[in-house]
């Protein structure tokens, strides 16, 4: 009889992170790398992407990066071609680039307010192509081999924000002029559900499951004022650790979901549960 962990091993598999480079993605790369699987990590900072890659390849993980744009078909074929290449296929999809407006001290800066009335109509598009357009190019990209191969898992990284408004008071800070988690997020965050749904359903039968995960807000040095508007809003009482979503990415990405498709995989501290 199989030991529930062997279900979790990704040992013989070949994975690609899109946005490998980012906060998640990083941490989606090492999880599957120490689950056995031989990763790719393909980010448009192709520098971060090499970086996270050659820090992987120390730990002695088979890994390798790539500098790929999702909005160009050219480069996400090019990821996939280059995977084919260097590990002869490609078994796990892991939708992770996007736009991701973010309020960490890093990178609030003036001018970014994000109302609604005024959103620029470029930023709007940009974020559209990135976080859906992206996303599918991805998804058509990986989906040829995998039909090929008879077997696939593709996992698209949601958001909270993508089942229920944002509460826009996380966002005010006291003598400091408004400013907003943009429109864009939550509607390409929705899409991206649709997308999942019709994927999953569109391959009934060839054995490529294709799930959605959902995190809450992770930490990522956030001052103390939305740290605590946040706790008070969150079941949990606090933000997501950055590791706290590997757990849920590698029951997606192995047999442990065997049985799983279409759905998606709310890991948001209880936010949406109020
Ligand atoms: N961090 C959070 O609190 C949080 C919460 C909910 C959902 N998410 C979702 O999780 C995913 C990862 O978030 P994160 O916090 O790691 O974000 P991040 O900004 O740290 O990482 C995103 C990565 O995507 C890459 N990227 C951007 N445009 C790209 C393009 N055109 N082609 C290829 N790569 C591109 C960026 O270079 C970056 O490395 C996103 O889909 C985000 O929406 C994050």
């Amino acid at each position: 009889m199989t030991h529930i962990f062997d279900r979790f091993k990704l040992t013989g598999h070949v994975a690609v992170v899109t946005g490998g480079a980012g906060l998640l993605g990083a941490e989606f790369c090492r999880t599957l790398a120490q689950a056995g699987a031989a990763v790719v990590v393909a980010d448009v900072n192709q520098a971060a992407a090499f970086e996270v890659a050659r820090q992987l390849e120390d730990e002695g993980y088979r890994v390798i990066g790539s500098g790929l744009d999702v909005t160009c078909p050219e480069s996400t074929q090019g990821t996939v071609e280059q995977t084919l290449q260097e590990f002869g296929h490609l078994d796990i999809l892991v939708n992770c680039a996007a736009i991701d407006p973010k309020f960490d001290p890093q990178h609030v800066g003036p001018g970014s307010s994000g109302a609604f009335e005024d959103y620029p109509l470029e930023a709007w598009k940009q974020a559209l192509d990135v976080n859906l357009t992206g996303m599918f190019l991805a998804c058509q990209a990986a989906a040829k081999p995998m039909l090929a191969q008879g077997a696939g898992v593709i996992i698209n990284i949601c958001s909270m924000y993508g089942l229920v408004g944002p509460d826009q008071r996380l966002y005010q800070h006291k003598g400091q002029p408004p400013r907003y988690k943009p429109v864009y997020y939550s509607v390409t965050k929705a899409g991206v559900l649709g997308l999942t749904n019709y994927l999953a359903t569109y391959y009934s039968g060839k054995n490529i499951r294709v799930n959605a995960l959902t995190p809450g807000g992770v930490f990522n040095g956030h001052d103390n004022e939305f740290m605590e508007a946040y706790a008070a809003r969150s079941v949990l009482g606090r933000m997501a650790e950055k590791d706290e979503l590997n757990g849920a990415l590698l029951f997606l990405a192995s047999d442990a979901s065997a049985y799983m498709t279409g759905a998606n995989l709310v890991v948001d501290g209880g936010w949406t549960a109020w």
